[in-house]
């Protein structure tokens, strides 16, 4: 199915940013990508080319065109994260997704300190996930725009750990803003919709 990213973001940014954004430091906004580079060069992939976003993420990384697929996978990834946060977010999971932690991990709690570890541990820029393989969940990092879009996982949500998305308000600290995001913002639910 065609769902044009650009119109996705167009969607959630207004309700994400201002609520979820502000949730964490009152008077300041936490995600601040929109503006990123990455963002402008969606629309002219649709443009260009009748295809899902997915699907050029999927094709220029198979084709190792890496101009294309670090845009267009920035943008999906974002779309994706945005996606995977809520106002008044984290809290409990849904019992499903629960469970799938406890077999995984052994408990909610250590389902998220391996996000947290794999999303502090990222050296550099990059993105923490958690996704499902073999309806079994498990937490990875990728570095700078790479996705499980391109691989077997099935990505659940993520956590962005580019420096620009927690500077302004957390500087250096991205353990505190990890911990901020899974305590405060994370979508179970998001989650557990991808799971399917
Ligand atoms: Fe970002």
């Amino acid at each position: 199915m065609h769902r044009p990213c650009s119109a996705t973001l167009l969607t959630i940014l207004p309700f994400v940013l201002p609520a979820a954004g502000c949730f964490l430091v009152p008077g300041r906004c936490l995600p601040r990508t929109a503006g990123s580079p990455s963002f402008p060069v969606v629309p002219q992939l649709h443009r260009s080319r009748d295809l899902p976003l997915e699907a050029i993420v999927k094709e220029s990384f198979a084709q190792s065109k890496m101009a294309i697929f670090n845009n267009a996978a920035q943008a999906w990834n974002h779309s994706f994260y945005w996606q995977s946060l809520k106002p008044n977010g984290g809290g409990e999971p849904p019992a499903t997704l629960r469970d799938k932690m406890i077999d995984a991990f052994g408990s909610v709690a250590e389902c998220k300190k391996a996000l947290a570890e794999a999303a502090v541990g990222q050296f550099g820029s990059g993105w923490a996930w958690l996704v499902a393989e073999g309806g079994r969940l498990k937490v990875i990092r990728t570095p700078n725009a790479e996705t499980p879009l391109t691989g077997p996982a099935k990505p659940l949500l993520t956590i962005d750990v580019w420096e620009h998305a927690y500077y302004l308000d957390y500087q250096n600290r991205r353990a505190d803003y990890v911990q901020a995001v899974l305590d405060k913002l994370i979508n179970w639910e998001f989650a557990l919709q991808n799971l399917g």
